[in-house]
């Protein structure tokens, strides 16, 4: 990884790479803000925030699935495409969400959940009432079961969420899942899905959607030929081949060069992000400008609280960003992961990671005792400080702008997540992560923090009130007030793609790096302080008493001609 990049960015106003260090929001639309009082977050919900979405000062939104869906994996079970969950509301109100983010000059990108349908798609009924080898079940993964009357599934394979990845259907065929049953795999060489999605790009594209994430962008394509690989070799994933039958096969890229052509034919060309979980030596490829443009960068998310960690996944990112070509991304969280609070919070283990420790904690106990909610926040202030101050775009999940925690001790009747049904509640699964945000310190309406009239679901704990936006909007301590000073201050100071290592601070707990202009950024991940370089200290994330930083903190500052 060289010392330093070449400056990029371009300083224009209306730019056609206007995510390339996009602040990016991610709202999970059901559990963001609900108008109606069904207590499921909807369209209109968004629309009433965009003055909270303004002040804070993200460039983009990222709204997961509001498409029709009977939710079997939180929407990303698609009945259909083009339309939105009745639920949640009608086209005309994404229209009407639409104009009003884009006024407050926010941009628009939404999920497209390719890989599979669910079981509710019309195309997936048709496939059920026709007969084998017909047209209708090309459009899936049909194959004849083994054994009499096809009684056994086709092979041993396993999907993610637990349990077998074929399903029968009574007539002695089964089709592929790789994830919950009700979402069954298209199979991408119909050209009929192909066109189909062609179709979908533009109908939203057409509605002033600026840009798509891609779920599982890395599965599209597979090898499904004869005789089949047994699962204990197809349950090895990482691979930097492209050898994987199921994951990222070089055939997908094809794919998106199609519809690269069909986001150019936009002014401004429709942007889109690859949720691509592969080897980070092929993740260049998903990020390319002939590709899909953008791919998530996990390897923060995934880093241990401390500076090697963190220096590895900054190099890393960075060296993919000069492969594609493109730029990077920089998230703690998503609404798949443990929130990176509670991560930071609980006890570290040697040889484990966060998101492992967190793991166990949510399926074995998940209540309080061996959480240090203080430190977990500190600690996430302080890396909000590190991904805010990279090169590159930045993804903020919804809530981790207030510190939220996990909710780990969710009771099991109100888990909606496959994961904690597939798994027979030995995992919790991710709806922790999930629950609406607080907006207002007192239950007024309903039984909800301000998310709604008619209570949250999955239901808020007690503690979320002290974390509601009415609270922290008022505090210039708070961890909101921390996001929206850093956001206004990265819109100023973050005018080129420079980046390069310092020594500054000789300790080995510490990382310093220098940024456009006269930007510096400190991260001390040990527990003492440290003593600061001279200069002007912009935010830091915990007090800086005497020049010194605190441990589990990060300063930004201002060092003229450094
Ligand atoms: C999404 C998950 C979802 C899965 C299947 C992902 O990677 O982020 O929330 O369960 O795809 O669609």
């Amino acid at each position: 990884m060289p010392d330093t990049l070449v400056p990029t960015r371009a300083d224009s106003a209306a730019r056609r790479d206007w995510w390339q260090n996009a602040v990016v929001y991610q709202i999970y639309p059901r559990s963001f803000a609900d108008t109606d009082g069904d207590g499921i977050g909807n369209i209109a919900g968004v629309t009433s925030r965009v003055p909270y979405l303004a002040r804070l000062g993200v460039d983009a939104v990222w709204l997961s699935p509001f498409y029709p869906s009977a939710l079997a994996d939180g929407g990303y079970d698609v009945d259909d495409y083009r339309d939105v969950d009745p639920r949640l509301g009608t086209l005309e109100d994404f229209d009407t969400m639409v104009t009003a983010l884009h006024g407050a000059g926010i941009k628009v990108i939404v999920d497209i959940v390719p890989n599979h349908s669910s079981d509710r798609h019309a195309w997936f009924r048709e496939a059920l009432a026709s007969e084998p080898g017909s047209r209708a079940r090309q459009r899936y993964i049909f194959r004849d079961g083994l054994g009499p009357n096809g009684a056994q599934p086709p092979n041993d394979w396993q999907s993610g969420f637990g349990g077998p990845a074929w399903e029968p259907v009574g007539d002695g065929q089964w089709y592929f899942h790789h994830f919950a049953k009700e979402q069954p795999d298209l199979n991408w060489d119909d050209e009929e899905v192909r066109e189909d999605f062609k179709r979908t790009l533009r109908f939203w594209s057409d509605r002033g959607v600026d840009g798509f994430r891609v779920d599982v962008a890395h599965g599209l394509v597979k090898d499904l030929s004869e005789p089949f690989a047994p699962w204990s070799e197809v349950s090895v994933v990482d691979r930097p081949d492209g050898s994987h039958p199921l994951w990222d096969r070089d055939g997908v890229h094809e794919i998106y060069t199609g519809w690269r052509r069909v986001f150019d034919e936009y002014d401004p060309p429709r942007f889109a992000v690859a949720e691509a979980c592969v080897h980070p030596s092929r993740r260049a490829r998903y990020a390319s400008a002939k590709g899909l443009g953008q791919a998530f960068n996990f390897e923060m998310q995934d880093a241990g609280w401390c500076a090697a960690d963190y220096r590895k996944a900054v190099d890393s990112g960075l060296s993919q960003a000069l492969e594609s070509g493109s730029t990077t991304t920089w998230l703690l969280g998503c609404h798949d992961s443990c929130r990176v609070a509670t991560r930071y919070g609980l006890p570290t283990e040697v040889g484990r990671t966060p998101v492992e420790v967190a793991r166990d904690w949510l399926s074995t106990d998940g209540a309080t005792p061996m959480l240090d909610r203080a430190l977990g926040e500190r600690r996430a202030r302080a890396a909000a400080l590190v991904t805010l101050s990279l090169p590159g775009s930045a993804y903020v999940y919804q809530g981790d702008e207030l510190g939220l925690h996990e909710v780990g001790d969710l009771r099991p009747e109100v888990l909606e997540d496959p994961i904690a049904h597939r798994s027979g509640g030995r995992e919790k699964g991710r709806d922790g992560c999930r629950v609406p945000l607080p907006w207002s310190a007192e239950p007024a309406e309903g039984t909800s923090f301000g998310f709604g009239p008619g209570g949250a679901q999955p239901p808020q704990p007690e503690w979320f009130g002290r974390y509601a936006v009415s609270v922290q909007a008022e505090d210039p301590d708070s961890t909101l007030s921390l996001y929206r000073t850093a956001l206004r201050l990265r819109a100023e100071l973050d005018t080129d793609d420079s980046f390069a290592w310092l020594d500054s601070v000789p300790d080995a707990d510490v990382l310093c790096y220098r940024r456009s202009g006269d930007w510096q950024v400190v991260a001390n991940f040990g527990s003492e302080p440290v003593a600061l370089p001279a200069g002007e200290v912009l935010v830091s994330s915990a007090p800086v008493v005497g020049g010194r930083l605190p441990g589990d903190a990060t300063a930004w500052l201002s060092v003229p001609g450094a």
